[in-house]
């Protein structure tokens, strides 16, 4: 059977620790992290994430602002409230949740964050630092995985490892964090998604497979090989009539099958999900601390 990647119980461990370097950082330097949670519109599963990251915040010590509009706000006043936060001091993390409504050009508005606020990882000069090797802000999704990865000490260095999907959140900033010439790094990457006739001819040539597709159980344990370690990055909300809600999460893989397969598996719910938030505490740390710019 797969061992099972706690991404839940490591969060919590590295929450402990940001917590203590936090307090650290108070008392010696009299700095409080900050972080301005932006969130436009009422996409149900946006605000939950935003309340989420504030309670997280506040558990840690940090100072946090949730700002909410409305879904028909100007692009001009998400902008505004961007460059508001861009030079306010007690804030040294900007987060705008994402999507953004459609009259919203969401390049033009990552591109208004300061670079050395941007705890995303969005910000073009954070993907070309990312690219480059060079200190920066990495996507909060896939640092989570970097972070399970050697935690759980899996050799990633000459592993084949296979990323499924392209996104700019997720699948291209896995493939060069997975590829750096770093330790816990150095694996031979592949990255392929849906203009691939057939997935399959990829995913079974994984030993670290990430699944980031955004469709439910998509990738079976029929398309994997033995001892794959499965990192499954979706989080899908499915009916299910036996549930008590009549809903139920399941992930991009399809547990059951996938595990009989690996020697390691994220679960969903429990998995990568959880880890996402503790990184963005740990940008909003090391921006605070001035330990990326
Ligand atoms: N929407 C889905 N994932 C993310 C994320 O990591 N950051 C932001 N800002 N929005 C998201």
């Amino acid at each position: 059977m797969a061992q099972i990647l706690d991404g839940k119980a490591l969060s919590q461990t590295l929450r402990n620790e940001i917590g203590e370097k936090t307090a650290h950082l108070k008392q010696t330097r009299g700095i409080q992290p900050g972080l301005g949670l932006l969130l436009v519109g009422d996409n149900p599963a946006s605000q939950v994430y935003v309340s989420s990251k504030a309670k997280a915040c506040e558990e840690l010590g940090f100072y946090s602002v949730i700002i909410r509009q409305p879904a028909d706000t100007s692009e001009g006043a998400v902008l505004r409230q961007v460059q508001e936060w861009n030079a306010d001091p007690r804030i040294h993390g900007i987060l705008v949740q994402l999507p953004l409504p459609k009259h919203i050009d969401e390049h033009k508005v990552l591109l208004a964050v300061a670079p050395q606020k941007d705890v995303d990882g969005f910000h073009p000069e954070n993907v070309g630092r990312l690219v480059a090797g060079l200190p920066c802000f990495a996507p909060c999704t896939p640092a989570g995985v970097m972070e399970i990865l050697s935690r759980y000490n899996i050799e990633t260095k000459g592993k084949h490892a296979v990323v499924v999907g392209r996104s700019n959140i997720v699948g291209k900033p896995m493939a060069n964090l997975l590829y750096q010439k770093a330790p816990n790094a150095n694996a031979i990457v592949t990255i392929c998604h849906t203009a691939a006739p057939d997935l399959t001819v990829f995913t079974k040539q994984a030993d670290i497979l990430v699944a980031a597709v955004g469709v439910p159980e998509a990738l079976k344990g029929a398309d994997m090989k033995d001892g794959v370690v499965v990192i499954d990055v979706g989080i899908n909300r499915i009916a299910d009539p036996t549930a008590p809600k009549g809903t139920r999460l399941v992930g991009d893989v399809h547990f059951a099958s996938a595990s009989e397969r690996a020697s390691a598996i994220t679960p969903v719910p429990g998995g990568v999900g959880p880890m996402t938030i503790a990184m963005l505490m740990q940008n909003t740390y090391r921006s605070a601390a001035g330990e990326v710019y």
